[in-house]
């Protein structure tokens, strides 16, 4: 019986044209995304199958890489999404670490900006948002485009208010956007105190550790292998008290060591003081 040699799938190469021309490798994702999300822009962008969306990126591979790798990841975010979370934000882990001095944040992963602005709201309503600093990152280079932009994807409407005011909020929503060519934009004082970045985990970013480092909904695309090197990272990259907020379904149990408590909230920890 002839032996069976394993031959690189079209998937391997498509990822390895990535990792040569964008310096950025996939191949530590959950196999299934990869796979699910690779087979959905091979009929996109070319009509056809893996080896069709290969011949497509072999015929332009520098643009075209970076256009599958901001492709392949999903960006779908909203305001206040998951309002327990900003309500604890506010309730407890801001005013706890603003009693420290100024406020440095990383939102790892901010997709196109929902979030950030969430959190620029909470802190302006606190009174924070002249104290802190706030570097907003993500892979995709769209993505973070539109972020940096301030423009908003959707509408403010009964949902987002409702989110809002589950979050704590107690004024209306759409007081901190305005309209601007039609389009929404979020007020441009809100993102004074924010840095849009271009950024993949897990590589290292920060000179000076971050107070608050907030990551949700990013690590669910990631393998365990992946996670665990993304973990280390947020270690090193959080001050000693800080905290961790992870999305209430990222999957890191066993993941994280002794170095990290969790708390009450789903997906919140905090890197312990050194004793
Ligand atoms: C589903 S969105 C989550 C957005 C936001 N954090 C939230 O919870 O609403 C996931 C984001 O993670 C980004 N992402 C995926 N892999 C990444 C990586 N390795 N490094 C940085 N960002 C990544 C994607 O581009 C996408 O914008």
């Amino acid at each position: 019986m002839a032996l069976e040699l394993s031959q690189p799938s079209n998937n391997d190469d498509l990822l390895n044209c990535i990792k040569q021309h964008c310096q950025f490798d996939f191949s530590g994702y959950a196999p299934a995304f990869i796979e699910r999300q690779l087979q959905r822009l091979a009929q996109r962008l070319a009509a056809g199958d893996s080896a069709a969306l290969l011949a497509w990126l072999q015929a332009k591979p520098g643009d075209r890489s970076r256009q599958l790798r901001d492709a392949i990841t999903v960006n779908v975010s909203s305001l206040f999404r998951d309002p327990s979370f900003f309500l604890s934000l506010r309730r407890q882990l801001l005013p706890q670490l603003a009693q420290r001095g100024r406020l440095d944040i990383w939102v790892a992963g901010c997709a196109r900006g929902e979030e950030v602005y969430s959190l620029a709201i909470v802190l302006a309503e606190l009174d924070l948002l002249a104290h802190s600093r706030i570097i907003a990152t993500d892979l995709s280079h769209q993505a973070l485009a539109q972020a940096s932009s301030g423009r908003l994807c959707g509408l403010i409407a009964s949902a987002e208010q409702q989110r809002y005011q589950q979050a704590g909020g107690r004024g209306q929503l759409k007081a901190y956007f305005e309209h601007r060519n039609g389009q929404l934009y979020c007020r441009p004082q809100l993102l004074a105190a924010v840095q849009f970045v271009q950024h993949g985990l897990p590589q290292a970013l920060l000179a000076e550790p971050v107070a608050l480092l907030i990551c949700r909904n990013v690590l669910i695309y990631f393998g365990p292998a992946l996670k665990q090197r993304a973990i280390g990272l947020f270690e090193a990259s959080l001050m000693e008290g800080g905290f961790l907020c992870l999305g209430d379904t990222e999957a890191v149990c066993g993941l994280m060591g002794p170095t990290w408590l969790e708390l009450e909230t789903l997906g919140l920890f905090q890197r312990r003081p050194e004793l």
